[in-house]
């Protein structure tokens, strides 16, 4: 009877000063968000992800433990390392076990994505290429987007794109690599897996903006019937990119010419750009492909409706993260958005695939 009682009463509204509590530590909360990025940085850069995992047996282990099993000296702070810890286990990174009074770690399944697998991959590289000094610097500077879209908060920054900053400087370049390929691998595999006709009748494949080529390497693998891959990408990122058997690295600019092939594949590439920019590259992609040949583009694409989802707040704030990094006006798009860009320069069909929470397979039909 008292369950039923209890259960017919309405929801109990928080008084005025409980929702101003509230609505203080959220601000608190914000304010310092800042601290769980540069913590997963620092993470990241200990390599204590790969620690945590000893080859698998993701048995929890103490901050003191961890570092036991790293190599740094003797003064090493394990409560800082802690502190760390508690943090980011306070946001799904880490698992926290209290056991005979110790704090111990282990990985959860968002914590397994920073550990390094037999390839040398990992989210890690992502994490530490987003924290980069450079990119850093552009950070506070980001209400000059507001005032002046026109210039990147990069630029103003640093004084050059960050495509050229990149250039000029072999290590980013090779992190950036590292980075799409660590974030590429996974995607990949489940794109192959549910978009299984998308290479059907390809024998020549071209990957606009392909970077080290671990796409097209994946691509070529599933589907042998795709005899010759051309990763085309700026000349100062092909010259560093492996040697994959069947692929040719062509160095240039989407800007100017694309090379031709049955299919145009291109990932992680129209969202670094202004609309006027993406109608370029995909105004040469058209002219690079034969009568009913397809784009077939894989970016993020942002939902109509704003909410607090993890996927939502991904996508916005990798929104966030072009505008400061890239272009201003290089933006997420939603689903229409596209479709419009890809009517705009003559595509005739259009569809979106959905089989990723960040990535969205987009085919263009000539
Ligand atoms: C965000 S990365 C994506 C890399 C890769 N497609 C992936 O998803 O892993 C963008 C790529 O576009 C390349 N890029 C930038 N400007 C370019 C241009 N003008 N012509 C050709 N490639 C360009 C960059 O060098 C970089 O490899």
């Amino acid at each position: 009877m008292e369950a039923e009682a209890a259960a017919a009463e309405p929801p109990q509204q928080k008084s005025q000063s409980e929702q101003q509590n509230d609505a203080r530590i959220a601000i608190i909360e914000l304010a310092n968000m800042i601290s769980v990025p540069m913590s997963l940085h620092a993470v990241v850069v200990l390599k204590i992800p790969d620690a945590i995992w000893q080859s698998g047996s993701n048995t929890p282990i103490s901050a003191s433990r961890i570092l036991s099993l790293l190599p740094c000296s003797a003064s090493a702070s394990a409560s800082n390392l802690q502190r760390l810890l508690r943090l980011l286990s306070s946001h799904g990174v880490f698992l926290e076990h209290l056991l005979d009074g110790e704090r111990r770690y282990s990985l959860t399944d968002v914590g397994k994505t920073l550990v390094t697998d037999q390839d040398g991959l990992s989210y890690g590289a992502y994490v530490l290429q987003h924290h980069q000094d450079a990119l850093v610097r552009s950070w506070p500077l980001v209400h000059e987007a507001v005032l002046d879209p026109t210039v990147a908060p990069f630029v103003k920054a640093n004084g050059i794109s960050a495509y050229s900053y990149y250039g000029e400087r072999s290590e980013m370049n090779e992190l950036m690599q590292k980075s799409m390929t660590g974030v590429s691998v996974p995607f990949m595999r489940a794109m192959m897996d549910g978009y299984v006709k998308g290479f059907d009748g390809v024998d020549r494949l071209v990957d606009v903006g392909g970077s080290s080529g671990a796409c097209l390497k994946m691509i070529m693998e599933r589907y042998p019937h795709v005899r010759e891959g051309i990763n085309f990408d700026l000349p100062e990122v092909v010259a560093k990119a492996p040697n994959i058997p069947g692929v040719t690295h062509v160095g240039g600019d989407m800007f100017k010419s694309i090379p031709s092939g049955d299919a145009i594949f291109m990932k992680w590439i129209l969202t670094t750009w202004t609309d006027d920019e993406c109608k370029v590259i995909m105004k040469n992609s058209y002219d690079a492909l034969p009568e009913k040949g397809r784009l077939i583009a894989c970016d993020p694409v942002l939902p109509e409706e704003t909410d607090s989802s993890h996927r939502t707040r991904a996508l916005l704030a990798g929104d966030i993260f072009v505008m400061t990094i890239y272009r201003a006006q290089g933006k997420h798009r939603t689903e229409e958005e596209f479709r419009q860009l890809g009517l705009s320069v003559g595509f005739t069909g259009f569809r979106a695939i959905y089989l990723d929470h960040f990535y969205t397979v987009l085919e263009f039909q000539k």
